[in-house]
């Protein structure tokens, strides 16, 4: 938690839902993912909304199958309002397409906080909880059969997870019916470029080949 205190908007409802971070966002409150969107444009819930230039809600197929969540968005995704869409994110949509998935088609892709935080830094725990709401009702309106956590932070901000991702990475868990499974992060593979077999992007290769599998699986 940081020393920084949590914004509030003046009046304590926008469109009738909470503004308070403290109160839940109702399951059910968004009927799509526009009235999400919207509702992020001037959310005020926790400080990443100060500095922020664009909320980043989500890119990709809103019905997709398979749905990644990451940690935050970056300067590129402050700018451009979308996730993923800087280095990290070309790298993600390559590490996809190796399997011959569609970025456009095949996945739908959002972020645990919306709101760039500042320098990058990991996202308070604070600041991840004022956020969940959208993430949960991201969730509930795309109803994934497949879910990837980009990261530890992700793995940590949506399921609780303490273990490190190097631990978790690859193994196929249940967080609310969903199959899920983390991976790491494209920053670090960016930070770590070697493809030596054990290797963080030897690793990769073969988790997101596993997620193929599954992927084809549902098709049948
Ligand atoms: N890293 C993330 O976790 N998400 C983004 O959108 C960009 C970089």
């Amino acid at each position: 938690m940081s020393d920084q205190p949590m914004l509030f908007t003046p009046e304590p409802t926008y469109a009738g839902i909470p503004t308070d971070p403290g109160i839940p966002i109702p399951a059910g409150t968004y009927a799509d993912h526009k009235a999400i969107q919207a509702h992020c444009e001037v959310c005020r819930r926790c400080r990443l909304a100060e500095q922020r230039t664009r909320v980043a809600v989500a890119r990709g197929n809103p019905n997709a199958a398979l749905m990644l969540i990451g940690e935050g968005p970056g300067q590129q995704e402050d700018l451009q309002g979308k996730p993923f869409v800087g280095p990290a994110g070309q790298l993600l949509d390559q590490i996809l397409q190796s399997v011959k998935l569609d970025p456009l088609h095949d996945v739908f892709i959002c972020n645990v906080v919306k709101c760039r935080p500042p320098g990058n830094r990991v996202p308070e725990a604070d600041e991840v909880a004022a956020c969940r709401g959208y993430l949960l009702e991201q969730v509930r309106l795309v109803q994934p059969k497949l879910l990837l956590l980009v990261g530890g932070t992700a793995a940590k901000g949506v399921m609780g997870e303490t273990r490190g991702i190097t631990k978790i990475r690859g193994q196929w868990t249940e967080w609310q019916g969903i199959p899920t499974m983390p991976i790491f992060h494209p920053s670090y593979l960016l930070r770590n470029p070697v493809r030596d077999k054990g290797g963080p992007k030897w690793l990769m290769w073969q988790d997101i080949q596993d997620v193929r599998r599954r992927f084809d699986e549902l098709a049948r």
